[in-house]
């Protein structure tokens, strides 16, 4: 498969999402019952995992977006855009959904944010986790895969803003 000028292998299958996502669902389920958590998407790259993830959810919840910006291209970067956290998460358990956590760097800057307004608790939930040899400053609470050092796309990762629409994901042909 092309994006622009690179090609891409299949990945994880979408039936492997879907099935690890319902255990994901599960698990937050179990764990939150009667808690009414605070979901908190980090946007763009969450939204299609937690679409899915959130309709495994049993129980109330309420949902929050937050947009935050840090890749371009295939490199990580410095964070460059930073929106949407709001006062409504006093005192509740927050549950930070990602995509993916890659040098840590953009959930390590979320929870920082989050501690000044003084949750009763903070989960972090990624989709992907990649498993790189330096050490990651964050690692998620909940995982669905750990991952080597490729970059991926699609279910919600883009390269360059496209692939987002894929239902798998898919890694770089190296
Ligand atoms: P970190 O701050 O280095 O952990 O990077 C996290 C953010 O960069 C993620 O939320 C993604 O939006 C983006 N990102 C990291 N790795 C990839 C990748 O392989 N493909 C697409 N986006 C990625
Ligand atoms: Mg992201």
């Amino acid at each position: 498969m092309q994006i622009r000028e690179l090609s891409f292998d299949i990945f994880i299958s979408q039936e492997k999402l879907q099935a690890r996502i319902q255990e994901m669902g599960a698990e937050l389920s179990q764990l939150f019952v009667d808690k009414n958590p605070l979901f908190i998407i980090v946007l763009n790259g969450a939204f299609i995992f937690a679409a899915d993830l959130i309709r495994n959810y049993k129980g109330n919840c309420e949902t929050l977006f937050t947009r935050i910006k840090t890749y371009t291209g295939t490199a990580s970067g410095e964070i460059s855009e930073f929106t949407g956290l709001s006062k409504a998460v006093n005192n509740r358990d927050v549950i930070f959904i990602e995509d993916i956590i890659d040098t840590g760097k953009t959930v390590y800057h979320l929870q920082n944010e989050i501690e000044l307004l003084h949750p009763a608790s903070v989960t972090i939930v990624t989709l992907l986790q990649k498993n790189i040899l330096r050490p990651n400053l964050v690692k998620a609470d909940i995982i669905g895969f750990e991952i080597p050092d490729v970059f991926v796309v699609g279910y919600g990762l883009d390269y360059k803003e496209n692939g987002r629409n894929l239902p798998e994901v898919w890694s770089l042909k190296q």
